[in-house]
């Protein structure tokens, strides 16, 4: 069956759905194609945290009405090590904090409002391809449910479809420069039916091993552990899983209460960085550009702000203006690096690596007692949490803006 729409779309992760909602605000259609079912985009257990302006973005496409009931504001964060735990303070720090609202919800949010906003949204679809990047009208094909191929003509194609997407696979060889880094180490990660044990998150240097915890709800906490990456999930019953944390979070006069585990997964840790962001009228956003390590909760916050940059940017080139469009992949590259750094650092910071030896340790430590005593050492690792630059897509005009051209242009002297 042929179709047309204006912008196709691969992928109904945080990039995709938000993506297409942006889009429909300012009248541009769009159809969204995704290869899982809903309920399993809508159950996949992921991040937790919002920055300060993720939030102001969802707001503003009026998307917050359960966020602003369900989210949990938090003002700071406790980083523990060498046997103290002690508190950042965002509020005082920045004047800004984050939300704990899991990509679960945010998800479910952006589904409801889509289908009730009549979007064409297609779950459990099968062979998608692109093609005819490079010419004005790229062509998304895939088979839906029913089993009935779809052909549809578009002025551009968003490869939202996550690390392991067809979309940038599609750019030829030759046009993309990538940096990767695997580390060596993986997160375990539970979901548990008892209320946090703690007010604020507690990102926790130890000995055995970095360990996070988490919270989901005033009822439900998500813990984290470092582990092998190679770790067998089997090897890990959960009265083992809950020995490690009380092991690895332990002060006096503290006790992590336990409760039901009800998801458990193991998942490598990665930093990935894919440039240019664009190949001709495909644009990628999200985990399908950059891929970093869950230690600084920048996965999501980043996919968003690439929407954020990217939904302009397809207006203006809808309507003739390619200056966005032309400076979306280095208006978003320059929030990914600093996003790539400060995961990097928060990772290397916490964890520890196999083999590390007791200089490696000691650096860590004089880092961590330095960032919790120095004021200007803490307003960065504030600043870096909470968002930086503070508002997604915030520097909306072109990277290199043409002298004299534009909204933005100064009258000459
Ligand atoms: P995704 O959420 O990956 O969405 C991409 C979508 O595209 C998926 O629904 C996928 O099914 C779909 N798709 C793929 N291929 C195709 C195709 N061929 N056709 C159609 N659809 C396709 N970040 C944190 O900050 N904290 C965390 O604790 C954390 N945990 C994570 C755990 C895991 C297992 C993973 C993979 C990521 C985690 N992240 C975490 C990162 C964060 O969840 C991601 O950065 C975020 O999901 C990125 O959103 P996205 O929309 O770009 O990609
Ligand atoms: C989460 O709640 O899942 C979470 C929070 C902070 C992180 C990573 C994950 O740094």
């Amino acid at each position: 069956m042929r179709t047309r729409t204006q912008v196709g779309i691969v992928g109904a992760g945080p990039a995709g759905l938000l993506l297409s909602h942006l889009l429909a605000l300012r009248g541009i259609d769009s159809v969204l194609i995704e290869i899982r079912s809903r309920e399993y985009c809508e159950a996949r257990q992921r991040a937790g945290v919002l920055e300060h302006g993720t939030v102001g973005l969802l707001r503003e496409a009026d998307l917050a009405d359960r966020l602003d009931r369900l989210g949990l504001e938090h003002g700071g964060i406790y980083l523990q090590f060498d046997g103290e735990r002690r508190h950042i303070d965002f509020r005082e720090l920045t004047g800004r904090t984050v939300t704990v609202y899991a990509q679960t919800e945010v998800v479910k949010d952006l589904i409801a409002r889509r289908l009730a906003d009549g979007g064409a949204l297609e779950f459990s679809v099968t062979d998608t391809e692109v093609s005819g990047l490079d010419t004005d009208q790229p062509v998304l094909r895939y088979t839906d449910a029913a089993g009935t191929r779809h052909e549809v003509a578009c002025d551009a194609i968003a490869g939202c479809d996550g690390y392991h997407g067809i979309c940038r696979p599609a750019i030829p060889s030759g046009v993309l420069t990538t940096w990767e880094r695997d580390y060596p180490y993986a997160w375990l990660g539970i979901l548990a039916d008892v209320a946090p044990s703690t007010d604020e998150l507690i990102y926790a240097h130890h000995r055995s091993g970095f360990a996070l915890h988490s919270v989901r709800s005033p009822a439900v906490s998500r813990l984290y552990l470092q582990v092998r990456p190679d770790e067998d999930i089997a090897a890990w019953p959960d009265e083992r899983i809950w020995a490690e944390l009380a092991h690895r979070f332990a002060l006096p006069d503290w006790t992590l209460d336990q409760g039901l585990v009800a998801d458990k997964s193991i998942t490598p840790i990665r930093s990935f960085v894919s440039s240019p962001m664009r190949y001709g009228r495909l644009f990628l956003a999200g985990d399908a550009a950059h891929i970093v390590p869950p230690t600084g909760a920048k996965g999501l916050n980043l996919a968003m702000a690439d929407v954020a940059v990217l939904a302009p940017a397809l207006d203006g080139l809808l309507h003739g203006d390619e200056r966005l469009a032309a400076a979306y992949s280095a208006t978003c590259l320059e929030r990914v690096w600093r996003a790539t750094h400060f995961s990097w650092w928060m990772t290397t910071m916490l964890h520890r690596a196999p083999g590390a030896d007791e200089m490696e340790t000691q650096l860590q430590l004089s880092q961590l007692r330095y960032v919790v005593r120095s004021r200007v050492a803490a307003a960065s690792l504030a600043e870096n949490y909470t968002g930086y630059p503070e508002r997604p897509g915030g520097r909306l005009e072109p990277a290199e803006p043409a002298r004299g051209a534009g909204p933005h242009a100064q009258p000459a002297t």
